[in-house]
């Protein structure tokens, strides 16, 4: 359905001792019909270049996209389609609405305008149904800047879905919004998009909202390592991204893990041995990692489990601290000198300064090539909410 290969985008410098902005290096993916794909990654990552070059709203420097059969842009043929000769709708993260316009108005202006002009009863039936679809009925002749954020968000999406795009572009659209609509709106946005089967491509730098939304996500590099700015790191459905993933940037980016070092003293095709402070483990290999020397070791804090006593995998650890999520509990451990976080349900109660043993289960905890970022560094949850 849509084809991005290998698109680069790349902006002149924007001073006279400024270098060329590398926005978009190398970046492919492929959306199949009705699919909800996920852009997901830190700020300057490229989400956005990436949706304006599919949109048409810049021209890549090189690579190729097809829409819907449609080859709408190739550098090495010299095709460029523009914006609105694409079968596609954007919706923005400031909505962009007309102000001194109303709901119907809005949500008419691209249908009224441009290339596409229709005649006015087309104009009100297809107003009349997004209105439906987005239960704005109510609230159709109202002046738009009397809605409330999620009532205008609604109206940008309107206005999006009454060109009967092929594909929907989405550029942080929930991100103006407090937590609690946006979460409402999360699943409210995918039964919508699953119900009229559009295909979608969404940017988001929220990995709660990724995971919800998406059937895929690609997760974007960060601005930390720049060589990683602009291409896709790591692409799979949310639970493959969370369950494996190929470097400690896209672990902590799809929720915490706690890290800490070890070497591996033998390993076969996908798992290894590898000693710790607290013990030898064995754990599954991920993509690049040695089989000798030193690792990561990454464990989800709800992977780690407490054992009856001691036995393959399990270490002595002793709880220094104990927070109460409502949920679960989150304990701080040690292992050694290695802090660790464990997360558990509410039934099971360990207390502070309790020596416990804990399992680490070999599926679930992962090796990682010791060159990869460092485990301080912050990852998606830390991000402002501007893209
Ligand atoms: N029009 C532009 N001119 C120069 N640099 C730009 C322009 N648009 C984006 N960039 C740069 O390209 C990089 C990627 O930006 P962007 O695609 O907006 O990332 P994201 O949406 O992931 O936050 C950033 O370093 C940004 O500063
Ligand atoms: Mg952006």
């Amino acid at each position: 359905m849509v084809r991005v290969d290998r698109l680069r985008k790349t902006f002149p410098p924007t001073g006279r001792n400024e270098l060329p902005v590398e926005a978009v290096r190398d970046v492919s993916f492929e959306l199949v019909e009705g699919e909800f794909y996920v852009l997901l990654g830190p700020s300057g990552s490229g989400k956005t270049t990436t949706l304006r070059c599919v949109a048409g709203l810049d021209e890549p420097t090189d690579g190729e996209i097809l829409i819907d059969g449609q080859l709408v842009f190739s550098r090495s043929r010299s095709i460029f389609i523009p914006p609105e000769d694409r079968p596609v709708a954007m919706v923005f993260q400031s909505y962009a609405l007309w102000p001194h316009l109303n709901v119907f108005d809005n949500i008419a202006f691209p249908l009224r305008h441009g290339s596409r002009r229709l005649r006015s009863q087309d104009v009100k039936r297809r107003v009349a149904e997004v209105v439906d679809l987005l239960r704005l009925t109510e609230q159709i002749y109202r002046p738009v800047t009397r809605l409330s954020g999620g009532q205008q968000q609604r109206v940008a999406l309107a206005r999006a879905l009454a060109l009967e795009p092929k594909l929907l572009l989405m550029d942080e659209p929930l991100s103006n919004l407090d937590a609690r609509l946006r979460a409402q709106l999360r699943m409210e946005l995918t039964r919508l998009t699953k119900r009229i089967r559009i295909t979608t491509l969404y940017v988001t730098h929220d990995q709660a909202e990724a995971m919800v939304m998406g059937d895929r996500i690609a997760v974007m590099g960060d601005r930390i390592a720049v060589m990683d700015c602009g291409v896709i790191r790591q692409e799979g459905s949310p639970q493959e991204l969370y369950d494996r993933p190929k470097s400690m940037f896209v672990a902590r980016f799809l929720g915490d893990m706690n890290f800490f070092e070890g070497t591996v003293e033998s390993a076969q095709a996908g798992i290894a041995s590898v000693s710790t402070v607290g013990g030898v483990l064995t754990v599954t290999r991920t993509d690049g990692a040695p089989a000798s020397g030193p690792v990561w070791v990454g464990v989800r804090l709800e992977d780690l489990t407490p054992a009856s006593g001691p036995g393959p995998n399990v270490l002595r650890a002793s709880v220094t601290a104990r927070h109460f999520l409502g949920d679960a509990f989150l304990y701080e451990v040690r292992v050694g000198p290695n802090a660790l976080q464990m997360k558990r349900p509410p039934s099971a109660r360990f207390e502070p300064g309790q020596e416990i043993w804990l399992h680490l289960p070999p599926e679930a905890t992962l090796a990682f090539p010791h060159e990869d970022s460092a485990p301080h560094i912050e990852g998606a949850t830390d991000e402002p909410s501007v893209s």
